[in-house]
């Protein structure tokens, strides 16, 4: 897709990957970035851009009647980007695991998939509309250490391949983008190689640019799928054994 004049949704982009995604999209020539906070402080945050090509956006992607406003008021949106996440960083035994897990399938999970149903008749009516949903590299195989998070994602990745093969028909494309660890507030005080959230938002541009399925958008994600490809049995073993004490 080539993103110069279009007009693109993107959720949780007060910071993190999806700040650096609007920055980047503006850089590209788009026409409009629907910029979506959940909060009123977000969304006050997002209407300082000074572009005035931003228009913030309060959408929380957990509650209906706010998918439902964002995809009536976004009539004219070509491609969404569906970044909002959350991550617990816990195992399945940890004390408030149940509790967790909730809260990331709610949102990772259910509201990915709130906002693809609710948007597909606005893409299916521009022709050439595309779905971005950010999945995870640990989307992919368990890392125990953020396991209900591992698991939330997995089923998003189940979501993009399903949903690639129902929207087809309708013309819309479904992206899969499957990052490594990020310099972001999710992964704030973890001690590992991050890529920046600049560097990860340039790669997803690049691989929509170039009409890419799946998009590993770090050296880190890149190395992981590498193995994968190899030997997934020897991944799982090698994460597993990173379990907290
Ligand atoms: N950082 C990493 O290492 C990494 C790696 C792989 C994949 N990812 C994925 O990348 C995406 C972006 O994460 P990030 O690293 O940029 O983290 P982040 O800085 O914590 O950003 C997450 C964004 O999601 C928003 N959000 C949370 N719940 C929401 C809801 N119910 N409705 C709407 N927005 C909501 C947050 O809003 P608030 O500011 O209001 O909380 C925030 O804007 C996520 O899907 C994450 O799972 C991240």
């Amino acid at each position: 897709m080539d993103l110069k004049g279009k007009t693109v949704l993107v959720t949780g982009a007060n910071g993190g990957i999806g700040g650096a995604l609007v920055k980047a999209l503006l850089d590209k020539g788009v026409a409009k970035v629907y910029a979506a906070g959940r909060s009123t402080a977000a969304v006050a945050e997002l209407s300082h851009s000074g572009d005035d090509r931003v228009v913030p956006l309060r959408l929380d992607v957990t509650h209906a009647a706010s998918v439902a406003g964002a995809a009536e008021q976004c009539r004219d949106a070509d491609l969404v980007i569906n970044n909002a996440g959350v991550n617990r960083c816990m195992g399945f035994m940890g004390p408030a695991a149940m509790e967790n897990a909730r809260q990331e399938m709610e949102i990772n999970y259910f509201g990915t998939l709130a906002m693809c149903r609710a948007f597909a008749p606005v893409l299916a009516s521009r022709r050439s509309g595309a779905i971005v949903n950010v999945c995870s590299v640990i989307g992919l195989v368990n890392l125990p250490i953020n396991g209900t998070y591992c698991a939330s994602k997995a089923a998003v990745h189940s979501l993009i391949q399903g949903l690639r093969a129902e929207l087809a028909p309708r013309g819309i494309r479904v992206i899969g983008v499957y990052p490594g660890p990020v310099d972001t507030k999710m992964t704030a005080g973890q001690q590992m190689p991050k890529a920046t959230p600049d560097q990860v938002a340039a790669a997803i541009l690049a691989g929509v640019g170039k009409g890419d399925e799946y998009i590993f958008p770090d050296p880190m994600s890149q190395h992981v799928h590498g193995m994968l490809e190899k030997d997934p049995r020897q991944v799982e073993k090698d994460f597993g054994a990173m379990v907290a004490e």
